[in-house]
């Protein structure tokens, strides 16, 4: 760069040498900065105010960002098949903007909202209108967003839907064995999934775990009596019942076999149980055989 002429020397020795800059390095450096100055493509947070009021008809949020700012962040900084985090989510008006923007250009994004259920102040409107936290007013608004697009765009098949999710610890109790009666210890983890869980908080761990999307879709069908998901169309099936007697240990298995045929997942397939709904080991044994023989061959117990 010196041999280049690229370096400005300081006149004192005190000064600092400095990089020479050329118009035509300007301008690629920070053509994203200078498209925010209009408030055409920031709007103003009264439009924000505005938008989420005449969502709800009256005002539910203070200072919600308008949607113009997030759509011009998303049009710049995201693409087909990019996935937007807001993790400070709020009235959510960054999935708003999400959805708007996928509307305009008809490419596909995704969005995950993180709030916090902060409860909103007693005597706010939100709270009389029920939304006791502000997590509930961003799945409204999301909601009546989704809508208004639809509304709008009739024509429009992009998919507008989302999934609630709420974290909380593990389905599967932690072992902590009390070393003075190791043996009732053993008797009371026999069912070691924590009390008072549904099934579809087993599943959605089960996903997590095995690192599938949580937005795959999920299918229900009751075979024998037992409801059985298949999730991502057969890749993983799971029958979270409490109780598989040994009579029902066929015709459970011949349905999941019927089903997994019926949907040709690509890959391996794997079925998951309860580990405390099998009578015994034996039966856990029969029900392992017999999808075997038709092919399925990772059969797992939680
Ligand atoms: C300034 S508001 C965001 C408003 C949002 N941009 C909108 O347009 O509606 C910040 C939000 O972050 C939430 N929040 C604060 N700390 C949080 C945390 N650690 N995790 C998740 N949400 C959080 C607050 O409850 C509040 O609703």
């Amino acid at each position: 760069m010196i041999k280049e002429g690229r370096i400005l020397f300081p006149k004192k020795s005190s000064g600092r040498p400095r990089e020479k800059k050329f118009l035509a390095d300007l301008q690629s450096s920070v053509t994203g900065f200078s498209t925010w100055l209009s408030s055409k493509e920031t709007g103003f947070t009264t439009h924000g105010t505005r938008e989420v009021s005449n969502l709800f008809n009256t005002k539910i949020f203070d200072f919600p960002k308008p949607t113009k700012l997030i759509e011009t962040i998303c049009k710049q900084a995201s693409e087909e098949g990019d996935i937007v985090l807001d993790f400070f989510a709020g009235s959510c008006t960054t999935a708003h903007a999400v959805m708007k923007v996928c509307n305009e250009d008809g490419e596909t994004r995704r969005f995950i909202m993180i709030q916090l259920p902060e409860p909103t102040d007693g005597k706010s409107l939100a709270n009389k209108a029920g939304y006791i936290t502000i997590a509930k007013i961003g799945q409204e608004r999301i909601r009546r967003a989704a809508a208004k697009i639809k509304e709008e765009n009739p024509e429009y098949e992009g998919d507008l839907g989302f999934k609630v999710f709420k974290l909380d610890s593990s389905n599967i109790r932690a072992w902590n064995p009390d070393r003075n009666d190791l043996e009732q210890t053993l008797i009371d983890h026999m069912e070691h999934l924590v009390e008072g869980r549904s099934e579809e908080d087993v599943l959605y761990e089960l996903l997590l775990k095995r690192g599938v999307d949580l937005t795959v879709p999920i299918e229900e069908k009751t075979i024998t009596g037992k409801t059985v998901y298949s999730i991502g169309y057969g890749v993983l099936f799971a029958c979270l019942d409490t109780a598989i007697s040994r009579d029902e240990i066929e015709d459970l298995a011949k349905g999941i076999i019927d089903w997994h045929k019926e949907l040709e997942p690509a890959g391996d397939t794997q079925v998951v149980f309860r580990d405390s709904a099998f009578a015994n080991d034996i039966a856990k044994t029969n029900m392992t055989a017999i999808l075997e023989q038709h092919g399925i061959a990772h059969v797992k117990s939680l």
